[in-house]
């Protein structure tokens, strides 16, 4: 099975996508968390990288592209694209390299959230740099306070989720990847999701959509 996560920052595409990949056997792949793994290398391309994740713009095309066309070719069951494709361009560089390599896209989910959720979200959010869990301080907080429960190493916040970037990514995601929602609801293959609902139960929700 091979899903895209759609839906703007903080909608909820990166827990779901976890707790969906670990339901289905699927393979995770978040071109947040493969880009912020290229800043971490402090190389060149990183520096450039950085430059505009913390601005809250997208990430030239050429670079993204190559990033994910390397994790689908490496794929052999089936993944959960969280974050790719963003913009139109994108969308048909996906097409084409599914298609040479025979691959089907079985369906988009579409994460329709609430303004004030999202603010919330971003605002609690805290990751893990090294094995990158996602926790909440409210929603979902650690056992212990500010460290990670699964690998032990000290939580952060994400640079870009400052109120100013985070204003930013919000105008970024109006313009550049609402358009997708039209693009996979022409193609039959969008659902639209309810993203304000609590983890475990939209992920019943979710797991009801793939299954039927
Ligand atoms: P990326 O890392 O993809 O960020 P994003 O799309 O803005 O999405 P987020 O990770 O902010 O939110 P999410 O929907 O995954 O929410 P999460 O599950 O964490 O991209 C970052 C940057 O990289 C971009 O700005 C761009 O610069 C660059 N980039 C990435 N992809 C690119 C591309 N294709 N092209 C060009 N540039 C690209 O949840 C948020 C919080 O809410 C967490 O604290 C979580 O615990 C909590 N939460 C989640 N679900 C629930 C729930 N149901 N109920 C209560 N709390 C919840």
């Amino acid at each position: 099975m091979n899903l895209v996560f759609l839906g703007p920052p903080g909608a909820g595409k990166g827990t779901q996508a976890e707790v969906v990949c670990k339901h289905f056997d699927l393979k995770h792949i978040s071109t947040g968390d493969l880009l912020r793994e290229v800043v971490k290398n402090k190389s060149l391309m990183g520096e450039k990288v950085k430059e505009f994740m913390d601005k809250g713009l997208l990430v030239p095309d050429e670079i993204v592209v190559q990033i994910v066309s390397e994790e689908i070719k490496k794929n052999r069951k089936g993944f959960v694209l969280d974050g790719f494709p963003r913009n139109l361009a994108q969308a048909e560089f996906l097409n084409n390299s599914l298609s040479s390599l025979n691959i089907c896209l079985d369906r988009v989910l579409n994460f329709v959230t609430s303004p004030e959720k999202i603010i919330e979200r971003l605002s609690g959010r805290r990751i893990c740099p090294k094995c990158q869990a996602i926790y909440h301080i409210k929603n979902m907080p650690p056992l212990k306070e500010g460290i990670c429960d699964k690998c032990g190493s000290s939580l952060l916040q994400r640079d870009d989720d400052k109120e100013e970037t985070i204003r930013e990514r919000l105008k970024v995601y109006t313009q550049l990847s609402q358009p997708l929602i039209e693009y996979y609801r022409k193609k039959g293959i969008l659902v639209d999701v309810n993203g304000d609902l609590e983890v475990q139960v939209l992920f019943e929700v979710i797991k009801g959509i793939l299954q039927s």
